[in-house]
């Protein structure tokens, strides 16, 4: 097998692919579709997305230090691309693509009710890169839609059909594939087997 060596790029897909809201619920309030995102610290709960300057919900985020990120669904996903590629400097994407924007438990930024996960953010640094600069955030509160509960109150996010996004196109999650631990958890089959042979070999003692 050999390699071909591309300059330099990010490719790492697939990406989450998320609504960030931002701005005031009685004020100036936006939506921009955000691929640069993702988890950097567990404990507080930290986390990033990169924006480019020139776009319209960079000063918005930049002015009030708060942004909600909305996670996306199937149903959402044309919202979502909507969002990506509208500009809030010309039309209301809320209206447009008819979603509410409602208040979130902690912040002023509005979130958006008919995502089942927002998760509320308070700006901790900015930090410009090159092309895009990097919102580092702290989670102030993650709002969650009483849907995806099961009677036990586990919360069932995959049922929400989740997206992702990969090299320019969108996709909902498919085939499980494993469990967080699979690799080294023995299955019950052989757990049994192993057992028999236990009982067999000691039977025999
Ligand atoms: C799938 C997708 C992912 C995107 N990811 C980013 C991103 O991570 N950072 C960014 O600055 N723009 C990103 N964009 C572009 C903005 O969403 C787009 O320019 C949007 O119209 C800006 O909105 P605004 O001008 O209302 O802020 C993405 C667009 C799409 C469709």
């Amino acid at each position: 097998m050999s390699k071909q060596v591309w300059k330099a790029g990010t490719l790492i897909y697939p990406s989450p692919v998320v609504m960030v809201s931002c701005g005031a619920l009685d004020g100036i309030k936006n939506i921009i579709t955000v691929a640069w995102t993702g988890t950097v610290n567990t404990n507080p709960a930290m986390t990033y997305i990169s924006l480019r300057p020139e776009r319209y919900s960079y000063n918005i985020i930049k002015e009030s230090g708060e942004f909600v990120i909305n996670l996306t669904t199937k149903k959402l996903v044309k919202a979502c691309d909507f969002c990506g590629v509208k500009s809030g400097s010309e039309i209301d994407k809320f209206a447009a693509m008819n979603l509410t924007a409602a208040p979130g438990a902690k912040l002023s930024a509005p979130i958006i009710y008919e995502s089942p996960v927002n998760i509320e953010c308070k700006v901790k640094e900015i930090i410009p890169l090159g092309s895009h600069h990097m919102f580092l955030a702290e989670v102030a509160a993650v709002d969650v839609s009483d849907e995806y509960f099961d009677k036990t109150g586990k919360f069932h996010f995959n049922k929400s059909n989740p997206v992702c996004y990969s090299h320019g196109e969108y996709f909902s999650i498919g085939e499980k594939l494993g469990s967080f631990g699979y690799s080294i958890r023995k299955n019950k089959a052989e757990n049994k087997s192993r057992k028999r042979k236990y009982s067999k070999t000691n039977k025999q003692k």
